[in-house]
């Protein structure tokens, strides 16, 4: 019989292109906090497919300065799995302002890699809904399988 299988919630989470040198540090913090990695790929968007991901902020005045960076340098984008992992890997970021994380969240990504509100080093999606639609943005056509119990990244 196959091993039963079981849907463990998965979120996207990016390398950015400031932190990009620091991506082999990022993802042992990653592995360290329990998440499994279930794909990884490194990647140069182009200022149209940063528009489209980011479309949701189109007409914001930061708009033009966040897809020029997004599109500047390679980026590493991963499917992450885990309990929890959309809230969980969103809590290891930190705010979105690379300052503000140094304030109140001295120890998350942010304030370690951050530079500011735009150069902050990682993204990762915000809820259920977007993660399916961040996912499959950056894995086009890809099938990603429900983790098998027993390969499950732990609480
Ligand atoms: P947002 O979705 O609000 O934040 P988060 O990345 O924490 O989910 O914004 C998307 C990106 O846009 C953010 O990571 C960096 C950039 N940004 C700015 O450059 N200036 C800003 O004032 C904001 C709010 C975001």
């Amino acid at each position: 019989m196959p091993p039963p299988q079981i849907y463990v919630e998965k979120t996207l989470a990016v390398i950015k292109p400031d932190a990009i040198h620091k991506a082999s540090e990022i993802e042992a913090m990653i592995l360290e906090a329990g998440f499994t990695i279930i794909k990884k790929k490194r990647l140069h968007l182009s200022p149209e497919q940063c528009s489209d991901f980011y479309a949701e902020h189109f007409g914001k005045q930061f708009f033009p300065s966040l897809t020029a960076f997004m599109s500047s340098g390679d980026i590493v984008v991963m499917i992450l799995a885990r309990n929890k992992a959309i809230a969980c890997w969103r809590e290891m970021i930190g705010p979105t302002s690379s300052e503000k994380a140094r304030e109140s969240r001295p120890n998350s990504i942010r304030a370690v890699y951050g530079t500011d509100d735009l150069k902050n080093a990682v993204h990762g999606s915000y809820s259920f809904s977007n993660a399916e639609r961040e996912i499959h943005f950056m894995f086009p056509g890809e099938i990603v399988e429900p983790v098998p119990v027993g390969q499950q990244a732990k609480d």
